[in-house]
């Protein structure tokens, strides 16, 4: 048995955020924006919190897949920008859309979150532990973003994409994941003071801090060695896969991806210039937008592949 995406669900806040509107108060170019990333606009919460948004997802994936909610034995969101550091969003999710026989919990691997959650519930499938879960990657990046940063905050944007997994014959055929924790400072957001308010530390929150030029070194190595590793372990060839859906940072990533994978840009689908970088979210976005415009068919090859903060990289085969 393999662990099979029986239905998705996504939802964005609906303020859109253009690259004009951005000019209004920060030092930055709409042209510039759109050349150097691909992007247009982004859409960023105002009073809904990264759990509302993983819940409205997750709701429409479970009426996409005509499952009843209490099937779901596993609930897992990939997240950075939880609104609590606990309980978890999932607990939020399990709560909220009645998946009372589900255990949840929040994993964090930034980017390539729902690739590491994807591996996750393929274990647990593989194993025989559950046959059925919910993956969803969920952020409100713009919370931890420094608005007066401008080589940082263009970029992202808030959103969540939700995935029903069930245990099937055919589904993820491999997944792959890594991280390499010495490349931690190349993108981090600190999320408590190190001193406690005892000692004389006060309660602080960061922002976002980022080394755009090594996260894009990092990303257009990493990125085709990983999808071709994929494809050499399970002896697929290129052409055979339909669709290349890559974590969506900035176009020229996924145009050098194209190339050094050998493949035509119309095998990867893109988005960013809506949305932005939605982190986590990116992918199952992606996924639902395809799936409900009928561009992913069953059968159809699929490759995932994400990478990000930790650093973290993952990429995933599948048969849709
Ligand atoms: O999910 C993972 C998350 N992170 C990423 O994926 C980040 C990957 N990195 C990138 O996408 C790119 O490195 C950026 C889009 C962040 C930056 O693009 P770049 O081509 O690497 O630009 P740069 O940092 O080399 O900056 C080039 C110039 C600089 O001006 P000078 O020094 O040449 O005069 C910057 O100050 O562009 C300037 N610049 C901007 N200008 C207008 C940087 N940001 C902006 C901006 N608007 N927003």
């Amino acid at each position: 048995m393999t662990a099979r995406i029986i239905g998705t669900g996504a939802y964005v806040p609906e303020r859109i955020v253009t690259n004009k509107d951005l000019m209004a108060f920060l030092d930055t170019d709409d042209a510039w924006i759109r050349e150097r990333t691909g992007i247009c606009e982004r859409r960023i919460s105002t009073e809904e919190g990264t759990s509302v948004l993983a819940i409205r997802a997750a709701e429409r994936a479970i009426a996409d897949a005509g499952i009843d909610p209490k099937e779901i034995e596993i609930v897992i969101v990939a997240t950075s920008s939880a609104d609590r550091s606990f309980p978890s969003a999932a607990s939020d999710v399990q709560g909220a859309i009645g998946a009372e026989n589900a255990v949840a919990f929040d994993i964090t691997a930034a980017c390539s979150g729902f690739i590491y959650g994807l591996h996750i519930l393929q274990g647990f499938i593989q194993s025989g532990i559950y046959r059925t879960g919910l993956v969803i990657g969920a952020e409100t990046l713009s919370k931890v973003l420094d608005w007066s940063d401008r080589s940082s905050c263009i970029l992202f944007g808030d959103g969540a994409g939700a995935a029903v997994i069930r245990a099937d014959e055919e589904g993820v055929i491999r997944t792959l994941v890594g991280t390499d924790g010495k490349k931690a400072d190349v993108l981090w957001c600190q999320a408590r003071s190190l001193r406690n308010c005892l000692t004389g530390g006060k309660p602080e929150l960061g922002f976002m801090v980022m080394d755009g030029k090594e996260v894009f070194k990092f990303a257009v190595k990493k990125v085709p060695e990983i999808v071709n590793q994929i494809l050499e372990e399970t002896g697929t060839a290129r052409e055979d896969v339909q669709h290349y859906v890559l974590h969506q940072a900035n176009t020229r990533i996924l145009e050098s991806a194209a190339r050094r994978i050998g493949i035509p840009m119309e095998k990867i689908p893109v988005n960013i210039d809506r949305y932005g970088n939605t982190s986590a979210a990116s992918i199952p976005i992606l996924l639902d937008e395809m799936s409900r415009d009928g561009r992913l068919k069953r059968g159809d090859k699929v490759i995932l592949s994400g990478f990000g903060a930790g650093l973290t990289w993952g990429a995933a085969l599948l048969t849709w």
